[in-house]
């Protein structure tokens, strides 16, 4: 009954490839956890089916063909799985010996069998796809009432895509492989994405009938199109205009254009849609969970990957590295320095050369200069911190400022025990003072250079350790007329 009734839903299962070897990248890891501007390719090819519109794909299972380094694979997706980041169910099959695409989704024909809706099926390795030319990809589906719709584009170099052969009238006669292509075969611009749309009661008795009889003796995925032309089927071409969208992941030098190319559309929306200023695109690289208001200016030689919000009218760089978590907010100036999942308000100025580590809460109105450390510390309005200073597990007031080569002594090595330092509005720490935490610096007090605190300042007190400083006059010319000695 259960079975009937999905048969008349018709909702849509997605089958996304992840077994094979990824010879071509050379590495110890699995290709599809190799990252595109800070999330792995899997990462970004799930959200992007997790993120289709239900009222145009009703889509309710993601299945996921794993073989080689499976463990690791399966290990990551169910990590973000319980980290709630996609909202459609995964589950996980086991191609044990990897022979071929074709033979990758039988591994998951159970996933299929008695299913009478439609299946997408998708190779793992396309990180720039998205949920927008899936829609389309399905609209068109229903629309042209296909049995079989294949994803393509065209391309000025298409080596080692398979190339969609069509009749002189246009319609799809099968895919072929580079490897398997005739010469004038390969001169054909129109490649498969590899990614499908199935009718599944019209096409999953085909994936039985797939043969190995090919140059490289694997199961090809791409025999279901050549046996559904045979069979008659309707089948549709759906061919996209950006074919930067469906960049396939082989070889370090496709991770490398995946990078270049998501960048590239990432900097062209903030540009074209958000309003901002990237000087240089070309050095500068940007991740899709980045968002930035507008006329904020963005200079050359930054990092900025993680799930980041900037402000209006900042200015970030040259040279800087934003990472994790972090957050900024309008008009603040960040110069070469690295910050990671920390936040800073409105009109700050930040660097050059500060390092804003995790757990780092910067209001407004602050400054943090060159060469200044700061982790998981609380600086509120109006602050400085100017030069050379390390403040770690701390909090620092309103309107305070700390002296240059301030320190504040948090761990020890001996017990492994952090500690906090307290310091409240108004304190003024001379240079070079250490605060060996914990301890508590009261409002409005004043710690004189160069001392060494290791109790708490009452409010308004000025705290000083040093010997007196003695004046020896003369001293400099007695020495000059003192004769140098024999050695
Ligand atoms: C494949 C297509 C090609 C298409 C190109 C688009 C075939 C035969 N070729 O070629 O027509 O133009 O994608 O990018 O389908 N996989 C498994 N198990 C296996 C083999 C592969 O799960 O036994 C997975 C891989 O992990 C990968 C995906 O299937 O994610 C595609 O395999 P890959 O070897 O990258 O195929 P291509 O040579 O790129
Ligand atoms: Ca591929």
């Amino acid at each position: 009954m259960a079975i009937l009734q999905e048969n008349t839903e018709k909702k849509v299962r997605a089958v996304v490839l992840a077994a094979g070897f990824g010879k071509r990248m050379k590495s110890d890891s699995s290709k599809v956890l190799h990252s595109v501007l800070g999330k792995p390719i899997i990462w970004r090819l799930l959200k992007a089916i997790d993120g289709v519109t239900k009222e145009i794909v009703d889509l309710e299972q993601i299945h996921v063909v794993i073989g080689h380094n499976a463990e690791q694979v399966e290990g990551y997706v169910q990590e973000c799985v319980k980290a709630a980041q996609f909202s459609c169910p995964i589950f996980f099959h086991k191609q044990e010996n990897q022979l071929g695409t074709g033979h990758a989704l039988m591994s998951a024909r159970g996933a299929l069998d008695n299913f009478g809706g439609e299946v997408l099926v998708l190779p793992g390795d396309t990180p720039l796809l998205t949920s927008e030319i899936l829609d389309s990809l399905f609209l068109s589906h229903k629309k042209e009432k296909s049995d079989l719709t294949i994803l393509s584009t065209r391309l000025s170099n298409p080596y080692d895509y398979g190339r969609v052969l069509r009749s002189e009238q246009g319609e799809v006669l099968g895919i072929i492989e580079e490897k398997d292509a005739s010469e004038k075969q390969k001169q054909i611009k129109e490649i498969s994405a590899s990614i499908y749309c199935f009718n599944w009661s019209a096409i999953g008795d085909g994936l039985s009938a797939i043969k190995n009889n090919n140059k490289q003796g694997e199961y090809y995925l791409t025999d279901l199109v050549s046996w559904s032309v045979n069979k008659g089927l309707k089948i549709e071409g759906f061919s996209i205009d950006d074919s930067r969208i469906v960049t396939g992941v082989n070889s370090r030098f496709d991770l490398q254009l995946a990078n270049q190319y998501l960048n590239e559309m990432v900097i062209y929306s903030l540009m074209s849609q958000a309003g901002v200023t990237v000087v240089d695109p070309v050095s500068t690289w940007i991740a899709p969970e980045v968002s930035i208001d507008s006329d904020t200016v963005i200079l050359p030689g930054c990092w900025l990957v993680g799930d980041i919000q900037i402000g209006k009218s900042c200015i970030v760089g040259p040279h800087t590295v934003i990472e994790g978590k972090t957050k900024i907010g309008d008009e603040t100036k960040v110069v070469q320095s690295h910050l990671e999942n920390c936040e800073i308000g409105n009109t700050c100025y930040v660097g050059p050369f500060a390092h804003l580590r995790a757990g780092s809460k910067i209001a407004n109105q602050v400054r943090i200069g060159n060469f200044v450390e700061i982790k998981n510390s609380n600086v509120d309005s109006l602050s400085a911190v100017g030069h050379l200073s390390y403040i770690g597990d701390s909090t620092i007031g309103k309107d305070a400022n700390i002296g240059a080569g301030t320190i504040t002594a948090n761990y020890d090595h001996t017990t492994k025990i952090k500690a906090a330092t307290h310091i409240e509005d108004g304190a003024s720490i001379g240079s070079n003072s250490v605060l060996v935490a914990p301890v508590n610096i009261g409002k409005e007090s004043v710690i004189a250079a160069g001392t060494v605190i290791t109790k708490d300042v009452e409010a308004g007190a000025l705290a000083v350790r040093r010997v007196k400083q003695e004046n020896i006059a003369g001293w400099s010319e007695k020495r000059k007329q003192q004769k140098p000695k024999k050695t």
